[in-house]
C-alpha cells in the first residue's frame, strides 16, 4: 500500500526562526540603529578616553541607609537646569529698557507668545522651588553631618551656592519692571547698604551708581543672566567632583562597624 504524505504543518507550530544575531546574518534596521549608537560612542571614546570618567562619576559605592533625603542636591541641580531652559527661552524676548519696553516685552510674552506664558510660569514658579530645594538639601547635609572632615570644602561651595541662588532671586525680581519690582528692589538695595563696611560698596555697585536708574536694570540682567548661572554651573561642577571623589555620608544613625575582626585589623 502507497504510504500517504504527512500533512502540512500549520505556520503557528512551526519552529520560529532563529533570532537576529544568532548566526543567521539577518539583522534588522532596529540592530543597526543599536550598532550605530554604540559606534559613535566607541569613536568617540577611542580619541577622547572619556568612558573612564563618565564611569568614574557614575558607577560608585554609596553607603548603607542611603535614602530619598540624598536626592536633594539632585532635585537642586534639575530645578536650576529647568531655570536655565526656560530663561534662555524668555531672554529670546526680554528687553532690559527701563522706558516701558522691559515691562511690555514681558507683557508681550505673558499674552502673545505661544507658550509664553507657560514658560514664564515655569521659571517664577521654579526660582522658588529651587530657593526651597537648596535649604532643604543643605537641611540634609547640616543633620547627617555631611559637613564634617572631609568635606568641609564641599560644605564651603554650598554656601556660595546658596548665595548665588539667593542673588538670582534678588536680580531677577527686578526684570519685570513693574512697581512691585522696583519698590521691592530698592528696598532690597537700601537693605545691602547697610551692611558692614562693604555694604554702601555694594548697594552702588548694584544701582551702578548713587541713584537707582536706567543702569541698574542692564546691570541686574547681566549679573542675573550670564555672570551668577556662569558661576553656579562652575561651582556646580565642582560640588559634584568633591562628592564623586569623597562619597557621601552614610546616615548617622548607622553604628560603626562591630565586626571584633575588623577592629583587631584597625588598632
Ligand atoms: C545649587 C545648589 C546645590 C546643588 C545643585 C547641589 C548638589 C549636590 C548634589 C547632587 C550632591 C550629592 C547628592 C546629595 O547628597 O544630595 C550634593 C552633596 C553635598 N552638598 Fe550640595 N548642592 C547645592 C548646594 C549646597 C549647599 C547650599 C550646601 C551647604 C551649605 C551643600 C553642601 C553639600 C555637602 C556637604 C554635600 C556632601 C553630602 C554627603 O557627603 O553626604 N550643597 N550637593
Amino acid at each position: 500500500m502507497p504510504k500517504l504524505p504527512a500533512p502540512p504543518v500549520p505556520a503557528a507550530l512551526k519552529a520560529p526562526p532563529p533570532r537576529p544575531g544568532d548566526g543567521n546574518g539577518k539583522a534588522t534596521p532596529l540592530d543597526h540603529a543599536a550598532e550605530a549608537g554604540i559606534s559613535v560612542v566607541d569613536w568617540v571614546d577611542e580619541r577622547t578616553s572619556l568612558s573612564g570618567a563618565a564611569r568614574w562619576m557614575m558607577f560608585r559605592k554609596v553607603p548603607k541607609g542611603t535614602n530619598w533625603f540624598y536626592t536633594l542636591g539632585s532635585a537642586t541641580m534639575f530645578a536650576f537646569l529647568s531655570q536655565a531652559v526656560t530663561g534662555v527661552f524668555l531672554a529670546m524676548f526680554y528687553k532690559p529698557d527701563p522706558s516701558g519696553g522691559a515691562y511690555e516685552s514681558i507683557r508681550h510674552v505673558t499674552n502673545e507668545v505661544f507658550l509664553g506664558q507657560f514658560v514664564r510660569g515655569m521659571h517664577k514658579w521654579g526660582s522658588s522651588v529651587m530657593v526651597i530645594l537648596v535649604f532643604l538639601h543643605m537641611g540634609r547635609t547640616f543633620f547627617f553631618g555631611a559637613y564634617k572632615y572631609p568635606r568641609e570644602l564641599n560644605w564651603l561651595i554650598g554656601v556660595v551656592l546658596l548665595i548665588l541662588t539667593m542673588v538670582m532671586s534678588f536680580t531677577g525680581y527686578l526684570l519685570p519692571f513693574d512697581q512691585r519690582a522696583y519698590w521691592a528692589t530698592i528696598v532690597g538695595v537700601n537693605i545691602n547698604g547697610t551692611g558692614p563696611l562693604l555694604g554702601p560698596y555694594l548697594s552702588d555697585f548694584l544701582r551702578g551708581g548713587p541713584e537707582f536708574g536706567a543702569v541698574t536694570l542692564s546691570r541686574f540682567y547681566a549679573i542675573h543672566m550670564m555672570l551668577v548661572p556662569g558661576l553656579i554651573a562652575a561651582l556646580i561642577g565642582a560640588h559634584l567632583y568633591l562628592v564623586a571623589k569623597l562619597g557621601t555620608t552614610a546616615p548617622p544613625w548607622l553604628k560603626a562597624e562591630k565586626n571584633p575582626e575588623l577592629r583587631k585589623a584597625k588598632a
